[in-house]
């Protein structure tokens, strides 16, 4: 049975990469998620300077679902990188970078400084729903601007041959358009999708549960969302797919490749299931191989869109 990926030329052991923002920065604690059976990691969304984040409450688990609004809170690209040298002293597997910024020009910026790093890809993160009052709408509903900030890190990126993946977001009514818009403009692949804007209310206290009212919704709830944005893009744009959210199990990363994933993002399923996630899913991925006689991994990416319907 083989579970290893070529995803933009970098090899994986297997698809299962931690989706940025989960489990922090630091080289051991990504260590320890390739230690515990991940093909690859996503580091925290970096940008020029540290951010503390929004204050408490940020996070709230529910039955399927989770809601958050971190607020981006990270140690800095400076330190990131940093930590990237150190994980990639402890192993060898692959990194993707991951940088946010308020503008354009910004974004170069933090790209040249996070290629510094040795990452395997670079993620460029434009659609974080829940900084709004800071930044205003994500890039990412703005085909120009996610187009714009693109080509500016690819530009930077290429000098130092990394590939880039955009990040898209749930919350354009246009996703595709958006990924076709960015792969025109450079990105070698694309990541579908980040969380989707949302919000709880406390009913108990009459408040909203978040600090900064409204954040960004991730967990099983997202997956059918996650699912038709990788159909469609898959559909309609020629650039592989990082298929992200509400994968909890072996089951859901099937579903995200037959959709159209080549790698498959785990963010929410850590708090649920533990660092042990990734073997889990690995495990399961496996079983689902052996029952269905499937040789690769490899072989099922998009295969539903060639399948037609049955009735069970
Ligand atoms: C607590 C938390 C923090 C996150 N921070 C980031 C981030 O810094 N950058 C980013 O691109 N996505 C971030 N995300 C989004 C995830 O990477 C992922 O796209 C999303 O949660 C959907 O996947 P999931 O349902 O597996 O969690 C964050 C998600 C959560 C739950």
């Amino acid at each position: 049975m083989n579970t290893q990926i070529t995803f933009l030329d970098v090899k994986f052991k297997n698809p299962i990469v931690l989706a940025s923002g989960i489990l922090g920065v630091t080289a051991a604690s990504m260590k320890r998620c390739i230690d515990m059976g991940a093909g690859g990691i996503t580091i925290k969304s970096l940008s020029m300077e540290p951010r503390t984040g929004h204050p408490n409450p940020t996070m709230g688990g529910f039955d399927n679902y989770f809601i958050n609004a971190v607020g981006l809170s990270n140690p800095g690209v400076e330190e990131g990188v940093e930590e990237v040298k150190k994980f990639k002293q402890m192993c060898d597997a692959p990194i993707i970078g991951s940088i946010f910024a308020g503008s354009v020009e910004e974004f170069g910026k933090v790209a040249e400084i996070m290629c510094t790093a040795p990452i395997d890809i670079l993620e460029i993160n434009i659609s974080c729903p829940n900084v709004g009052e800071e930044f205003g709408s994500p890039f990412a509903y703005s085909t120009e601007a996610a187009a714009a900030i693109t080509k500016a890190v690819k530009k930077v990126a290429k000098k130092k041959n990394i590939p880039v993946a955009t990040k898209l977001s749930p919350n354009a009514w246009n996703i595709t358009q958006i990924a076709e818009a960015c792969t025109r403009a450079g990105a070698n692949a694309v990541t579908a999708i980040n969380t989707a804007s949302g919000m709880v209310i406390n009913s108990d206290f009459q408040t909203p549960y978040l600090s900064n009212k409204v954040g960004g919704l991730s967990g099983p709830a997202l997956k059918p969302i996650a699912l038709k944005s990788v159909w469609d893009i898959y559909n309609n744009v020629d650039s592989p797919i990082i298929a992200t959210g509400g994968v909890t199990n072996g089951e859901d990363a099937i579903e995200m490749m037959l959709a159209g994933g080549t790698l498959v993002g785990v963010g929410s399923a850590v708090f649920w299931r533990g660092p042990e996630v990734f073997s889990k899913i690995v495990d399961e991925m496996k079983e689902y191989m052996k029952k269905n006689n499937v040789k690769s991994l490899k072989s099922l990416i998009g295969k539903a869109h060639t399948n037609k319907p049955k009735i069970r």
